[in-house]
């Protein structure tokens, strides 16, 4: 841990805000690479129960050298109320995965979980732009996911959920956001999609249902999911076995640390 060693009274500090606090990754992931980098920074877990929330984000206001933090369970929704700016993804989610304070110390946040799987597809040589999308669940993450596929110029997007009234109230969100791209309420089947992302939670457990029909999983499908454990889930392994090209869980998260970073101003950008 040579980047809590070296610290000075010139060293930035950024948090991760949470409760429970325990299992936050987001430290045990900027710290190294603020030391790799040489970059003069510490991001330390904020624990913060939901009813002081107000009080800490006072505090943490007052600390000039508390540059912002990452967001997660209880606060993503609570904290964007708290907000000065919010940016257009964190509008149209409704919730903030990331908080920065400017020069006047006002609190401005945004959401980057959707950006961060875009970018991690892209990354991966698999554009979104002009594709017809397939969308599995309509939870918080694919709450995300679909407004950034429509911000990234999708082709096409079809939302299927179990509770098919989420899905419904998703696909009119992005309608109205995005009235160019056509949102549709769909079954779980690609009927045409070139790209199925899996949003659902449905792939953590063996025993969990293959969120679509295995005999539906043809050999030119992109099947991509954003669960990261176990990597290969049992859909991610039955679209292999179709000879479908896979896109795993991982690069949302890790594309999103970049661009939490960038946001936050602790990793350029
Ligand atoms: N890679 C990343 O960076 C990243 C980031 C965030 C989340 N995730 C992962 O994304 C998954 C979803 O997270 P979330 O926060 O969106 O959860 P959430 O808000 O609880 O939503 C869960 C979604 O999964 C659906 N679902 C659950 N069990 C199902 C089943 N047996 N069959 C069909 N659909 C089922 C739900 O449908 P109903 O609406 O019908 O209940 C809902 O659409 C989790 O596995 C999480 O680990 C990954």
């Amino acid at each position: 841990m040579g980047a809590t060693l070296d610290i000075t009274g010139k060293t930035r500090v950024f948090g991760c805000i949470a409760d429970p606090i325990d299992h936050v990754r987001a430290p045990m992931v900027f710290n190294p690479i603020f030391e790799s980098r040489g970059i003069d920074a510490v991001m330390v877990p904020v624990h913060v129960p939901p009813d002081r929330l107000e009080a800490a984000v006072a505090g943490l206001k007052a600390q000039r050298n508390f540059g912002g933090m990452a967001v997660t369970v209880p606060h993503k929704l609570r904290l964007m109320a708290l907000c000065d700016e919010v940016g257009r993804q964190g509008r149209l989610v409704g919730a903030v995965n990331a908080v920065k304070f400017d020069a006047e110390r006002r609190m401005i946040g945004d959401n980057f979980d959707g950006a961060g799987f875009v970018a991690g597809m892209r990354a991966e040589g698999h554009e979104v732009n002009g594709r017809a999308v397939l969308q599995l669940g309509a939870g918080g993450a694919g709450r995300a996911i679909a407004f950034a596929l429509a911000d990234a110029g999708v082709g096409r997007l079809v939302i299927h959920n179990r509770t098919r009234s989420k899905a419904e109230e998703l696909a009119a969100a992005v309608s109205a956001a995005y009235p160019k791209i056509p949102v549709a309420v769909g079954e779980a089947a690609p009927d045409g999609c070139e790209i199925v992302v899996n949003t659902t939670s449905a792939g953590l457990h063996d025993t969990d249902p293959l969120p679509i029909e295995e005999g539906l999983l043809t050999s030119d499908l992109l099947i991509s999911e954003i669960i990261m454990i176990p990597e290969r889930t049992r859909l991610l392994e039955r679209a292999l076995e179709k000879g479908c090209k896979v896109h795993y869980g991982r690069h949302m998260l890790d594309h999103q640390i970049t661009l939490i970073g960038e946001f936050l101003g602790c990793l350029g950008g």
